[in-house]
Protein backbone atom coordinates (compact mmCIF):
# COMPACT_ATOMS: atom_id res chain seq x y z
CA UNK A 1 0.00 0.00 0.00
CA UNK A 2 1.20 3.40 -0.92
CA UNK A 3 1.54 5.82 1.95
CA UNK A 4 0.36 9.05 1.50
CA UNK A 5 2.60 12.33 2.75
CA UNK A 6 0.61 15.17 3.60
CA UNK A 7 1.71 18.87 3.17
CA UNK A 8 1.65 19.00 6.99
CA UNK A 9 3.53 16.24 7.31
CA UNK A 10 6.24 16.90 5.17
CA UNK A 11 6.74 20.49 6.23
CA UNK A 12 7.20 19.38 10.19
CA UNK A 13 9.72 16.63 8.79
CA UNK A 14 11.68 18.77 6.76
CA UNK A 15 12.05 21.29 10.20
CA UNK A 16 15.06 19.81 11.13
CA UNK A 17 16.62 20.51 7.70
CA UNK A 18 17.00 24.20 9.68
CA UNK A 19 18.85 23.10 12.63
CA UNK A 20 17.86 26.23 14.75
CA UNK A 21 14.51 26.82 13.41
CA UNK A 22 11.62 26.97 15.77
CA UNK A 23 8.56 26.03 13.69
CA UNK A 24 7.83 29.42 12.77
CA UNK A 25 8.10 28.88 8.62
CA UNK A 26 6.86 25.69 9.12
CA UNK A 27 3.69 27.31 11.08
CA UNK A 28 3.99 29.78 8.17
CA UNK A 29 3.29 27.73 5.14
CA UNK A 30 0.92 25.50 7.01
CA UNK A 31 -0.96 28.76 7.13
CA UNK A 32 -0.48 29.63 3.18
CA UNK A 33 -2.14 26.07 2.57
CA UNK A 34 -4.91 26.65 4.35
CA UNK A 35 -5.46 29.92 3.19
CA UNK A 36 -4.68 28.55 -0.43
CA UNK A 37 -7.50 25.47 0.36
CA UNK A 38 -10.01 28.01 0.40
CA UNK A 39 -9.45 30.21 -2.17
CA UNK A 40 -9.05 27.03 -4.18
CA UNK A 41 -12.79 26.49 -3.18
CA UNK A 42 -14.20 29.53 -4.63
CA UNK A 43 -11.90 29.70 -7.86
CA UNK A 44 -13.40 26.47 -8.22
CA UNK A 45 -17.34 27.67 -7.95
CA UNK A 46 -16.33 31.04 -9.96
CA UNK A 47 -18.74 30.57 -12.55
CA UNK A 48 -22.03 29.38 -10.24
CA UNK A 49 -21.73 32.72 -8.69
CA UNK A 50 -24.08 34.41 -11.06
CA UNK A 51 -26.34 31.40 -10.33
CA UNK A 52 -26.19 30.24 -6.52
CA UNK A 53 -24.92 34.26 -4.95
CA UNK A 54 -27.30 35.20 -3.04
CA UNK A 55 -29.42 38.39 -3.95
CA UNK A 56 -27.62 40.63 -0.73
CA UNK A 57 -24.20 40.01 -2.87
CA UNK A 58 -25.03 40.39 -6.43
CA UNK A 59 -24.87 44.24 -7.15
CA UNK A 60 -27.69 45.46 -9.51
CA UNK A 61 -25.62 44.94 -12.65
CA UNK A 62 -25.43 41.31 -11.78
CA UNK A 63 -21.64 41.55 -11.08
CA UNK A 64 -20.55 38.78 -9.09
CA UNK A 65 -20.15 40.69 -5.50
CA UNK A 66 -16.15 40.84 -5.11
CA UNK A 67 -13.37 40.34 -7.55
CA UNK A 68 -11.80 37.00 -6.88
CA UNK A 69 -8.33 38.04 -6.40
CA UNK A 70 -9.20 41.19 -3.94
CA UNK A 71 -11.35 37.61 -1.84
CA UNK A 72 -7.99 35.97 -2.06
CA UNK A 73 -6.28 38.85 -1.00
CA UNK A 74 -8.05 38.85 2.00
CA UNK A 75 -8.03 34.80 2.89
CA UNK A 76 -4.02 35.11 2.75
CA UNK A 77 -3.90 38.08 4.73
CA UNK A 78 -6.28 36.71 7.31
CA UNK A 79 -4.25 33.40 7.42
CA UNK A 80 -1.36 35.12 8.11
CA UNK A 81 -2.87 37.28 10.63
CA UNK A 82 -4.18 34.61 12.86
CA UNK A 83 -1.24 32.38 12.37
CA UNK A 84 0.97 35.54 13.70
CA UNK A 85 4.00 34.32 12.25
CA UNK A 86 4.20 37.50 9.95
CA UNK A 87 4.57 40.87 10.40
CA UNK A 88 4.16 42.54 6.89
CA UNK A 89 2.54 41.51 3.81
CA UNK A 90 3.13 42.98 0.27
CA UNK A 91 0.69 42.09 -2.14
CA UNK A 92 -0.24 43.00 -5.24
CA UNK A 93 -3.84 44.62 -4.59
CA UNK A 94 -2.39 46.78 -1.88
CA UNK A 95 -0.73 49.75 -2.65
CA UNK A 96 1.21 50.23 0.34
CA UNK A 97 2.90 47.08 2.39
CA UNK A 98 0.01 45.98 4.95
CA UNK A 99 0.77 45.36 8.83
CA UNK A 100 -0.10 42.52 10.64
CA UNK A 101 -1.10 44.37 13.56
CA UNK A 102 -2.60 41.35 15.49
CA UNK A 103 -0.90 41.11 19.23
CA UNK A 104 0.18 37.21 18.19
CA UNK A 105 2.04 39.11 15.19
CA UNK A 106 3.69 41.37 17.32
CA UNK A 107 7.08 39.84 17.75
CA UNK A 108 7.33 38.07 14.18
CA UNK A 109 10.09 38.02 12.33
CA UNK A 110 8.66 37.19 8.86
CA UNK A 111 7.61 38.78 5.78
CA UNK A 112 4.87 37.70 2.69
CA UNK A 113 5.28 39.29 -0.15
CA UNK A 114 2.26 37.97 -2.55
CA UNK A 115 0.03 37.57 -5.89
CA UNK A 116 -3.15 36.29 -4.10
CA UNK A 117 -4.61 35.57 -7.69
CA UNK A 118 -2.33 34.99 -11.04
CA UNK A 119 -3.93 35.31 -14.36
CA UNK A 120 -7.10 36.16 -12.72
CA UNK A 121 -8.86 37.56 -16.38
CA UNK A 122 -8.68 33.69 -16.70
CA UNK A 123 -11.05 33.02 -14.31
CA UNK A 124 -13.59 34.45 -16.54
CA UNK A 125 -12.92 31.70 -19.13
CA UNK A 126 -12.50 28.84 -16.67
CA UNK A 127 -8.25 28.66 -17.46
CA UNK A 128 -6.13 27.90 -14.72
CA UNK A 129 -5.11 30.55 -12.47
CA UNK A 130 -2.72 30.59 -9.41
CA UNK A 131 -1.09 32.18 -6.27
CA UNK A 132 2.62 33.10 -6.05
CA UNK A 133 4.03 33.70 -2.52
CA UNK A 134 8.27 34.66 -1.25
CA UNK A 135 8.83 34.79 2.33
CA UNK A 136 11.59 36.64 3.73
CA UNK A 137 12.88 36.94 7.15
CA UNK A 138 12.76 40.92 8.74
CA UNK A 139 16.08 42.67 8.65
CA UNK A 140 15.94 45.09 11.31
CA UNK A 141 15.45 43.43 15.15
CA UNK A 142 13.75 46.11 17.05
CA UNK A 143 10.08 48.17 16.66
CA UNK A 144 8.13 48.15 13.69
CA UNK A 145 9.58 46.62 10.64
CA UNK A 146 9.25 49.12 7.79
CA UNK A 147 9.48 48.84 4.10
CA UNK A 148 12.82 48.50 3.97
CA UNK A 149 12.63 45.07 5.89
CA UNK A 150 10.92 44.31 2.42
CA UNK A 151 12.95 45.52 -0.26
CA UNK A 152 14.98 42.54 -0.19
CA UNK A 153 17.12 40.91 -3.27
CA UNK A 154 15.58 37.78 -4.27
CA UNK A 155 18.68 36.29 -3.14
CA UNK A 156 17.09 36.84 0.45
CA UNK A 157 14.24 34.78 0.02
CA UNK A 158 13.74 32.01 2.86
CA UNK A 159 11.13 29.90 0.77
CA UNK A 160 9.25 30.89 -1.99
CA UNK A 161 6.10 28.98 -3.69
CA UNK A 162 3.12 28.75 -6.15
CA UNK A 163 -0.26 27.10 -5.88
CA UNK A 164 -2.03 26.41 -8.98
CA UNK A 165 -6.03 26.23 -9.85
CA UNK A 166 -6.07 23.90 -12.44
CA UNK A 167 -7.39 20.63 -13.28
CA UNK A 168 -6.38 19.36 -10.11
CA UNK A 169 -4.88 21.89 -7.37
CA UNK A 170 -1.40 21.77 -6.29
CA UNK A 171 0.99 23.44 -4.42
CA UNK A 172 4.76 23.82 -5.26
CA UNK A 173 7.05 25.15 -2.82
CA UNK A 174 10.73 25.48 -1.95
CA UNK A 175 12.85 26.86 0.67
CA UNK A 176 16.19 26.45 -0.86
CA UNK A 177 16.38 22.40 -0.52
CA UNK A 178 14.86 21.35 -3.61
CA UNK A 179 11.33 22.20 -4.88
CA UNK A 180 8.44 19.76 -3.99
CA UNK A 181 4.96 19.66 -5.41
CA UNK A 182 2.07 18.55 -3.65
CA UNK A 183 -1.13 17.49 -5.14
CA UNK A 184 -4.97 18.43 -3.41
CA UNK A 185 -6.93 15.75 -2.66
CA UNK A 186 -10.24 16.69 -2.65
CA UNK A 187 -11.68 13.57 -0.80
CA UNK A 188 -9.24 14.69 2.24
CA UNK A 189 -8.95 17.99 1.82
CA UNK A 190 -5.31 17.73 2.11
CA UNK A 191 -2.45 18.41 -0.24
CA UNK A 192 -0.27 15.31 -0.82
CA UNK A 193 2.88 15.10 -1.72
CA UNK A 194 3.03 13.77 -6.12
CA UNK A 195 5.71 15.47 -7.35
CA UNK A 196 8.90 14.80 -4.72
CA UNK A 197 12.56 16.74 -5.82
CA UNK A 198 10.88 18.51 -9.24
CA UNK A 199 13.46 19.17 -11.76
CA UNK A 200 13.26 21.23 -15.05
CA UNK A 201 14.96 19.69 -17.78
CA UNK A 202 18.05 21.63 -18.92
CA UNK A 203 16.69 21.65 -22.72
CA UNK A 204 13.12 21.65 -23.74
CA UNK A 205 10.54 22.36 -26.98
CA UNK A 206 8.35 24.74 -25.64
CA UNK A 207 8.47 28.46 -26.05
CA UNK A 208 5.69 30.63 -23.45
CA UNK A 209 5.72 34.45 -25.27
CA UNK A 210 2.64 36.61 -26.29
CA UNK A 211 3.62 36.83 -29.66
CA UNK A 212 1.05 39.11 -30.17
CA UNK A 213 3.09 41.64 -28.77
CA UNK A 214 6.14 40.43 -31.55
CA UNK A 215 6.50 43.68 -33.10
CA UNK A 216 6.69 45.59 -29.75
CA UNK A 217 9.59 43.39 -28.66
CA UNK A 218 13.69 43.78 -28.47
CA UNK A 219 15.05 42.81 -31.45
CA UNK A 220 17.34 39.44 -29.46
CA UNK A 221 13.94 38.39 -28.43
CA UNK A 222 12.35 38.68 -31.85
CA UNK A 223 15.72 36.83 -32.92
CA UNK A 224 15.12 34.03 -30.57
CA UNK A 225 11.57 33.65 -31.38
CA UNK A 226 12.56 33.09 -35.21
CA UNK A 227 15.07 31.04 -33.96
CA UNK A 228 12.65 28.42 -32.03
CA UNK A 229 10.47 28.59 -35.28
CA UNK A 230 13.24 27.24 -37.77
CA UNK A 231 13.31 23.55 -38.60
CA UNK A 232 16.32 21.51 -37.60
CA UNK A 233 16.02 17.58 -36.80
CA UNK A 234 18.76 17.64 -33.88
CA UNK A 235 17.51 20.31 -32.01
CA UNK A 236 13.51 19.26 -31.85
CA UNK A 237 12.83 22.76 -33.66
CA UNK A 238 10.47 23.85 -34.49
CA UNK A 239 9.39 24.04 -30.91
CA UNK A 240 6.04 24.20 -29.53
CA UNK A 241 4.40 27.54 -28.59
CA UNK A 242 1.78 27.54 -25.91
CA UNK A 243 0.61 30.31 -24.13
CA UNK A 244 -1.78 30.21 -20.99
CA UNK A 245 -1.57 33.70 -20.19
CA UNK A 246 -1.69 32.58 -16.63
CA UNK A 247 2.60 32.81 -15.38
CA UNK A 248 1.86 29.88 -12.94
CA UNK A 249 0.54 27.57 -15.42
CA UNK A 250 2.71 28.49 -18.44
CA UNK A 251 6.05 27.62 -15.74
CA UNK A 252 4.31 25.11 -13.93
CA UNK A 253 3.79 23.14 -16.97
CA UNK A 254 7.77 24.26 -18.91
CA UNK A 255 8.95 22.69 -15.23
CA UNK A 256 7.44 19.24 -15.95
CA UNK A 257 8.46 19.06 -19.56
CA UNK A 258 10.94 21.56 -20.23
CA UNK A 259 10.70 24.95 -22.13
CA UNK A 260 10.64 28.55 -21.43
CA UNK A 261 8.31 31.50 -20.61
CA UNK A 262 9.44 34.98 -21.63
CA UNK A 263 7.98 37.86 -20.40
CA UNK A 264 10.25 41.19 -22.36
CA UNK A 265 10.32 44.45 -22.11
CA UNK A 266 7.94 46.19 -24.54
CA UNK A 267 7.33 49.20 -25.85
CA UNK A 268 4.19 50.05 -23.47
CA UNK A 269 6.07 48.29 -20.83
CA UNK A 270 9.33 49.66 -21.15
CA UNK A 271 10.80 48.08 -18.12
CA UNK A 272 8.82 44.66 -18.36
CA UNK A 273 5.30 43.97 -17.02
CA UNK A 274 5.60 41.22 -14.40
CA UNK A 275 6.48 42.77 -11.43
CA UNK A 276 9.80 41.88 -9.31
CA UNK A 277 9.06 40.99 -5.68
CA UNK A 278 5.97 38.80 -5.64
CA UNK A 279 5.85 37.21 -9.50
CA UNK A 280 9.62 37.14 -10.56
CA UNK A 281 11.39 36.66 -7.73
CA UNK A 282 9.36 33.62 -6.53
CA UNK A 283 9.26 31.49 -10.10
CA UNK A 284 13.64 32.70 -10.34
CA UNK A 285 13.83 30.82 -6.82
CA UNK A 286 11.42 27.93 -7.26
CA UNK A 287 13.31 27.19 -11.29
CA UNK A 288 16.76 27.84 -10.08
CA UNK A 289 16.10 25.18 -7.29
CA UNK A 290 14.51 22.54 -10.22
CA UNK A 291 18.07 23.11 -12.05
CA UNK A 292 16.47 26.36 -14.23
CA UNK A 293 17.34 29.48 -14.56
CA UNK A 294 15.90 32.80 -14.84
CA UNK A 295 17.64 36.53 -15.94
CA UNK A 296 16.20 39.41 -17.41
CA UNK A 297 18.18 39.09 -20.75
CA UNK A 298 21.28 40.36 -19.55
CA UNK A 299 21.23 40.10 -15.41
CA UNK A 300 19.99 37.47 -12.64
CA UNK A 301 16.75 37.93 -11.63
CA UNK A 302 17.59 36.95 -8.07
CA UNK A 303 20.64 39.51 -8.20
CA UNK A 304 18.59 42.37 -9.12
CA UNK A 305 18.20 45.33 -6.92
CA UNK A 306 14.71 46.03 -5.50
CA UNK A 307 13.79 49.23 -4.36
CA UNK A 308 10.25 49.81 -4.72
CA UNK A 309 7.45 47.21 -3.94
CA UNK A 310 5.59 47.02 -7.23
CA UNK A 311 8.97 47.32 -9.56
CA UNK A 312 8.77 45.50 -12.75
CA UNK A 313 11.21 43.23 -14.51
CA UNK A 314 11.70 41.39 -18.06
CA UNK A 315 12.17 37.73 -17.41
CA UNK A 316 13.26 34.83 -19.17
CA UNK A 317 12.86 31.67 -16.86
CA UNK A 318 12.91 27.54 -17.53
CA UNK A 319 15.17 25.05 -18.93
CA UNK A 320 18.76 26.59 -18.55
CA UNK A 321 19.84 26.25 -22.00
CA UNK A 322 17.04 27.53 -24.20
CA UNK A 323 17.61 30.40 -21.39
CA UNK A 324 20.96 30.94 -22.17
CA UNK A 325 20.31 30.65 -25.95
CA UNK A 326 18.01 34.01 -25.88
CA UNK A 327 20.54 36.12 -23.21
CA UNK A 328 22.92 35.49 -26.02
CA UNK A 329 20.34 36.69 -28.91
CA UNK A 330 20.20 39.62 -26.49
CA UNK A 331 23.46 40.34 -25.90
CA UNK A 332 24.17 39.58 -29.64
CA UNK A 333 21.36 41.73 -30.65
CA UNK A 334 20.10 44.00 -28.25
CA UNK A 335 20.98 46.92 -25.76
CA UNK A 336 20.60 46.53 -22.27
CA UNK A 337 17.66 49.24 -21.19
CA UNK A 338 17.86 51.44 -18.18
CA UNK A 339 15.25 51.95 -15.53
CA UNK A 340 15.56 55.22 -14.92
CA UNK A 341 13.19 55.36 -11.49
CA UNK A 342 15.15 52.05 -10.11
CA UNK A 343 18.43 53.95 -11.41
CA UNK A 344 17.52 57.17 -9.92
CA UNK A 345 16.63 55.13 -6.39
CA UNK A 346 19.99 53.38 -6.11
CA UNK A 347 22.16 56.52 -7.06
CA UNK A 348 20.33 58.05 -4.26
CA UNK A 349 21.12 55.19 -1.78
CA UNK A 350 24.78 55.09 -3.07
CA UNK A 351 24.21 51.45 -4.41
CA UNK A 352 25.76 52.84 -7.82
CA UNK A 353 27.57 56.18 -8.99
CA UNK A 354 26.23 58.56 -10.78
CA UNK A 355 25.85 59.05 -14.77
CA UNK A 356 28.47 61.12 -15.91
P1 LIG B 1 -2.09 39.08 -12.72
O1 LIG B 1 -3.37 38.37 -13.07
O2 LIG B 1 -1.59 38.74 -11.34
O3 LIG B 1 -2.15 40.57 -12.97
O4 LIG B 1 -0.92 38.51 -13.64
C1 LIG B 1 -1.09 38.35 -15.02
C2 LIG B 1 0.26 38.22 -15.62
C3 LIG B 1 0.81 36.82 -15.75
O5 LIG B 1 0.22 35.83 -15.01
C4 LIG B 1 0.69 36.49 -17.21
O6 LIG B 1 1.72 35.69 -17.62
C5 LIG B 1 0.71 37.84 -17.85
O7 LIG B 1 0.23 38.75 -16.92
C6 LIG B 1 -0.11 37.90 -19.09
O8 LIG B 1 0.07 39.12 -19.68
P2 LIG B 1 -0.38 39.43 -21.17
O9 LIG B 1 -1.87 39.40 -21.19
O10 LIG B 1 0.19 40.79 -21.43
O11 LIG B 1 0.24 38.38 -22.05
MN1 LIG C 1 0.35 37.89 -11.58
MN1 LIG D 1 -2.65 38.91 -9.50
Amino acid sequence: MQVVKTLGQFIIEKQNDFPYAKGELSRLLRDIGIASKIVNREVNKAGLIDILGDAGTINIQGECQKKLDVYANEQFISALKSGGECCIVASEENDDIVYIDGEVSKNAKYIVAIDPLDGSSNIDVNVAVGTIFSIYRRKSTLGKATLTDVLQNGTQQVAAGYVIYGSSTMLVYTTGKGVNGFTLDPSIGEFCLSHPEMKIPENGTIYSINEGNYVHFPEGVKKYIKYCQVEDAETNRPYTSRYIGSMVADIHRNIIKGGIFLYPTTSAAPNGKLRLVYECNPMAFIIEQAGGRATDGFARILDKEVVSLHQRSAVFIGSKNMVKKVENYMSEYSAKTHDNEVEAKLEKLGVIGGID
